[in-house]
């Protein structure tokens, strides 16, 4: 099921095909309080009232002109002047900046979001996509994050590589946010079994956890796995760390009880507020995470 539904998000037909169809927009409600700002700036006043904050990601993924590319920074830039009082993060793909059609513009592009991310008090995530990004998004963090202290990037703890990442990363003092990874990847690259995935996340969380209390590094678990979380915990509190010091992100309508629970334990809760219209991708890439979210979709084709 996993692998059929990430072929989907691959295949173009598919994507210019299931938008329209209007139980696939009736499902992915569950996922996206809508398509258009206002909902997700909604949806996170909701949860500033619940004390979780907000991390927006307008979607979309391998633009292939800069035009475009430049307005989706414009757009972000919407996003950021807003939110001003939400105190809200932003997390972006650079294949949405266009590192596809040129890594330079690309790098351009990312340093005028994250100079606009600085003025307004806010803090730039940069999302990890398929493996054939992940040298190049790593490379163009250390190029923004180096003039902006406040970008993080987003790494995935299937990719065997990943220790070896975290290890250069640490010196210089990084914001990473540390996910299971979403994407279709060979096992000469990557973990497939969630018990290998899940070992893989505790050790990266373990080499990283002394310089979190150091406060060296900003370190955000981006998991709905509580019980991962809850061992991430412990290296925490063996370090005398308080739950306070723990950052988790999770996405908008999964788990949001224990989002909750979460909150009223002590830890930073923030939830990943989606908007926009090209969720094709994005949200095929939520049912292969779920087997039952896609009898959750079947379901919106019932009257
Ligand atoms: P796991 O898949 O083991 O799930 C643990 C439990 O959580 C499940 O048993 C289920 O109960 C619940 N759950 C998980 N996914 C669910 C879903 N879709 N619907 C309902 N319940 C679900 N990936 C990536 O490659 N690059 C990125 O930049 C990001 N960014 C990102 C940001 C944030 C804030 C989050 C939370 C996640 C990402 N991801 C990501 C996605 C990530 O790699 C991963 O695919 C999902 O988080 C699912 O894995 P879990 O860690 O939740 O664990």
């Amino acid at each position: 099921m996993r692998r059929l539904m990430l072929w989907s998000a691959q295949n173009k037909w598919l994507a210019a095909h299931v938008p329209r169809w209007a139980f696939a927009r009736r499902a992915v409600r569950r996922f996206m309080p809508g398509e258009d700002l206002d909902s997700a700036l909604r949806a996170a006043v909701e949860f500033k009232a619940m004390g979780i904050g907000a991390v927006f990601t307008l979607l979309g993924e391998n633009v292939t002109d800069l035009d475009q590319a430049s307005t989706e920074v414009d757009q972000y830039e919407r996003v950021l002047a807003e939110s001003a009082d939400l105190h809200a993060e932003i997390s972006v793909k650079p294949t949405h900046l266009g590192l596809d059609v040129d890594p330079e513009a690309a790098n351009a592009n990312m340093l005028r979001l994250a100079k606009a991310a600085a003025k307004a008090k806010s803090f730039l995530w940069i999302d990890m996509e398929g493996s054939a990004y992940t040298e190049s998004t790593i490379g163009l963090y250390n190029r923004v994050h180096a003039h902006h202290p406040n970008t993080g990037i987003c790494l995935q703890a299937y990719l065997h590589r990943t220790a070896a990442d975290v290890a250069s990363l640490l010196p210089h003092k990084p914001a990473i946010r540390l996910v299971k990874g979403a994407y279709s990847e060979p096992p000469e690259i990557a973990f497939q079994a969630k018990r290998d995935i899940d070992a893989n996340y505790l050790a990266l969380c373990a080499l990283a956890m002394p310089a979190v209390k150091r406060h060296d590094v900003r370190l955000v678990l981006a998991t709905h796995d509580v019980d991962v979380i809850d061992r991430v915990w412990r290296f925490g509190a063996a370090l005398g760390m308080d739950r306070t010091e723990i950052e988790i992100n999770m996405l908008y309508g999964i788990r949001t009880d224990e989002q909750l629970r979460l909150k009223r334990d002590g830890y930073v809760v923030k939830g990943l507020i989606a908007y926009g219209d090209a969720w094709y991708a994005w949200y095929l890439r939520r049912l292969a995470e779920r087997p039952a979210n896609v009898i959750f979709a079947l379901r919106q084709l019932l009257p």
